[in-house]
């Protein structure tokens, strides 16, 4: 009797904690990225803008708003020059293989022994115009080719493919600050799918082709993701027209832009492959990452309703005022940073950086050449 009614009361204690803790029950359901560890990965080498830059930018322009409080607050409580409140996808990525975090490239003085981040926040795919007078940073996709070279040597001594068995190659994203500055510049998506966007995807297949010269075997290329569930277009971009939207309140014309650029990319790849039938080439699935986010937010611990607004940002329907951006020491940050997708409108939260270099690591795993 008294038995069997402790075994009722545990049952009941059972399912009321499950009640507590089914979302963190859920998110262990993630997919399995342990086995990135047997593939036996030694180094990345990334290349790419702001969602890769681990402190590059920061030394070309301490000032970076990338380099300010409250960036870095969930990681080291302090900048590091990520753009994100802590760690992104490549810190997860060399966590899976099992190595260090990259350091960047511009840090003479670091440990460059697991690999080297190229990755410049704010760089573009295609070259920098000569007279462009802006301050962003000049350090374009083929710079960072360059600086690859530069590190390998002048005469490239480790470039043959026997010396990067073990080397991943991370080729962007880039191409994401070409179609911003085009956007605001005010040129029509249609336009830039026409004209710009052809140039983007031949300037990333170019870097691509670079790595393969320099030996690269195993070679990840990133796509955009869905550019029209960004806070910053939602914002700059607003339509008064619902078919301007998609089911999830996601700019349909941005995402078609992603798209077409994901679509063309990814013919670029395929091609290159057949050229080069011994190098793995694999697209990195951004979009269909993101996508993912957006239909589980719930079960996967982001707050639902939060999925399109900043959590660093002030005002408007997105949380985010282009002229009061986080960083600047006026603009407040969300009390849970874990529950949402985006951090300052334009870059990741650490939380769905994790999540997203999961779901991009069980993607790509089964397509590299892990046995070595
Ligand atoms: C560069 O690397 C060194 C050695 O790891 C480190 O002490 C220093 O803080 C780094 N500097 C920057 C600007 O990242
Ligand atoms: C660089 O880092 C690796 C791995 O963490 C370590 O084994 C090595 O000793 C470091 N090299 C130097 C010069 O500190
Ligand atoms: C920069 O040069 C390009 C041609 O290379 C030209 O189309 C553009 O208008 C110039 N921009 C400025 C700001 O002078
Ligand atoms: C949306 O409608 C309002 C009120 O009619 C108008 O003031 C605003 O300019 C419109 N916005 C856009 C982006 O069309
Ligand atoms: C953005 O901030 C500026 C300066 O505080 C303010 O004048 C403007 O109305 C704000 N815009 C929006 C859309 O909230």
């Amino acid at each position: 009797m008294a038995s069997s009614s402790n075994a009722g009361l545990f049952q009941l204690l059972i399912i009321f904690c499950s009640m507590f803790y089914l979302p963190q029950a859920q998110e262990t359901t993630l997919p399995d990225i342990g086995l990135l560890k047997s593939c036996n990965i030694d180094k990345i080498y990334q290349f790419g803008a702001s969602k890769s830059d681990t402190g590059n930018r920061r030394i070309e322009n301490p000032l970076d708003t990338c380099n300010m409080h409250p960036y870095g607050q969930s990681f080291l409580k302090e900048p590091t020059g990520r753009c994100s409140d802590g760690l992104l996808m490549i810190d997860y990525i060399a966590s899976a293989a099992g190595i260090p975090f990259l350091n960047p490239y511009l840090n003479f003085t670091a440990n460059f022994s697991h690999g080297v981040n190229f990755a410049v926040g704010g760089s573009t795919a295609l070259p920098v115009k000569k007279n462009a007078t802006d301050s962003a940073t000049r350090s374009s996709l083929q710079v960072q080719v360059n600086w690859m070279y530069n590190f390998f040597g002048s005469l490239c001594n480790s470039c043959s493919p026997g010396n990067h068995k073990k080397t991943l190659f991370i080729v962007g994203e880039s191409g994401n600050n070409d179609y911003t500055s085009a956007l605001f510049q005010g040129k029509s998506v249609e336009e830039i799918k026409h004209k710009l966007m052809p140039q983007v995807v031949q300037s990333i297949m170019h870097a691509v082709t670079n790595v393969i010269s320099a030996g690269a075997v195993q070679i990840i290329v990133p796509g955009q993701f869905p550019l029209g569930c960004f806070p910053i277009y939602l914002t700059v971009f607003p339509s008064n027209s619902t078919t301007a939207y998609d089911k999830h309140k996601c700019l349909t014309a941005l995402n078609d832009l992603a798209e077409a650029h994901n679509n063309y990319l990814q013919q670029a790849i395929s091609t290159l492959k057949t050229q080069n039938p011994n190098t793995k080439i694999v697209y990195g699935d951004y979009y269909n990452a993101f996508q993912w986010l957006l239909n589980n937010a719930p079960h996967l611990g982001l707050d639902a309703e939060s999925t399109l607004k900043a959590c660093c940002g002030i005002g408007g329907r997105y949380n985010l005022n282009s002229t009061q951006r986080c960083g600047s020491p006026s603009v407040p940050v969300c009390p849970d940073p874990d529950r949402h997708i985006s951090w300052d409108g334009v870059h990741l939260t650490q939380k769905a950086n994790r999540l997203i270099a999961t779901w991009l690591v069980a993607d790509f795993l089964p397509m590299i050449d892990c046995k070595k």
